[in-house]
């Protein structure tokens, strides 16, 4: 099994427990993460049963063609720009009637409502319109919608992908959530960002208001969030495909 963007390893070692022999191919962009890896498989004694390589999701050439039974990935996509090219690898490298198996976050899907003037990060801030699309034209800078990785695809599109690969059977299954905010706490919802590629929403409230801005945002919404009246959206796509 070939695990694409394997990080600490949670998908490949996973598999080797479930899997009395066999072995995982740990790969990453990153080589601090792999050598995290190895020593993490190290520790577990599994070396004898990885392998470990560097190379980036769209261009797996150090692993010949046809040479894995199962490509898996959880949550790397969203960093990933040539989306297209990486499903052509994941192809390429599977085996015949090799396995495809991906989770990824729809953030797209969020997005939706973060496109409502109204409303920010899921609360109606209607009496704060101005000041909040200050702070969301710092994201909407950092992170174009149509262009970002992390938010310029959804699950139709990665059927797409999959399609335009080569893959014969496909399935994809996606998860919806719309729902009150879990927590009421106003110091982490300000020290959280909505992705690791940006600011926290305290960071670029200081980036762009100005005190008084701040204190109107902040009377506005504080209440809301610790009264936990909002609405999340999130959603995930899981797909799996058969070369
Ligand atoms: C959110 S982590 C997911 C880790 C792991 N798959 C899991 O589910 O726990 C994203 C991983 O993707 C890796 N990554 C980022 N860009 C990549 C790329 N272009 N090709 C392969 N891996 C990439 C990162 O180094 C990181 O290890």
């Amino acid at each position: 099994m070939l695990d694409v963007g394997c990080s600490d390893g949670l998908i490949g070692f996973d598999a080797l427990e479930k899997i009395a022999s066999g072995m995982v191919i740990l790969s990453d962009i990153s080589q601090d993460l792999l050598e995290y890896v190895q020593s993490l498989a190290r520790d577990m004694g599994l070396l004898d049963r990885c392998q470990f390589v560097r190379a980036p999701a769209e261009d797996l050439s150090p692993l010949d063609n046809a040479s894995v039974d199962v490509v898996a990935l959880r949550s790397v996509l969203i960093y990933v720009s040539a989306k297209q090219q990486s499903f052509r690898e994941f192809y390429r490298v599977l085996k015949p009637s090799g396995r495809l198996s991906i989770l990824e976050p729809i953030n797209r899907f969020g997005t939706d409502l973060f496109d409502q003037p109204q409303r920010f990060a899921g609360y109606d801030v209607t009496p704060v319109i101005d000041i909040a699309q200050k702070i969301k034209a710092v994201y909407r800078q950092l992170q174009p919608v149509d262009s970002d990785p992390m938010l310029n695809f959804d699950e139709r599109n990665l059927i797409t992908y999959v399609e335009q690969a080569g893959f014969g059977e496909i399935h994809l299954e996606l998860q919806v959530d719309i729902v009150p905010p879990e927590d009421n706490d106003w110091h982490a919802f300000i020290g959280t960002a909505g992705n690791p590629n940006i600011p926290t929403i305290e960071e670029a409230m200081q980036w762009v208001l100005r005190l008084d801005e701040m204190e109107r945002f902040i009377a506005c919404l504080r209440p809301l969030v610790g009264s936990r009246q909002g609405i999340h959206r999130r959603a995930v796509a899981y797909l799996w495909a058969v070369k």
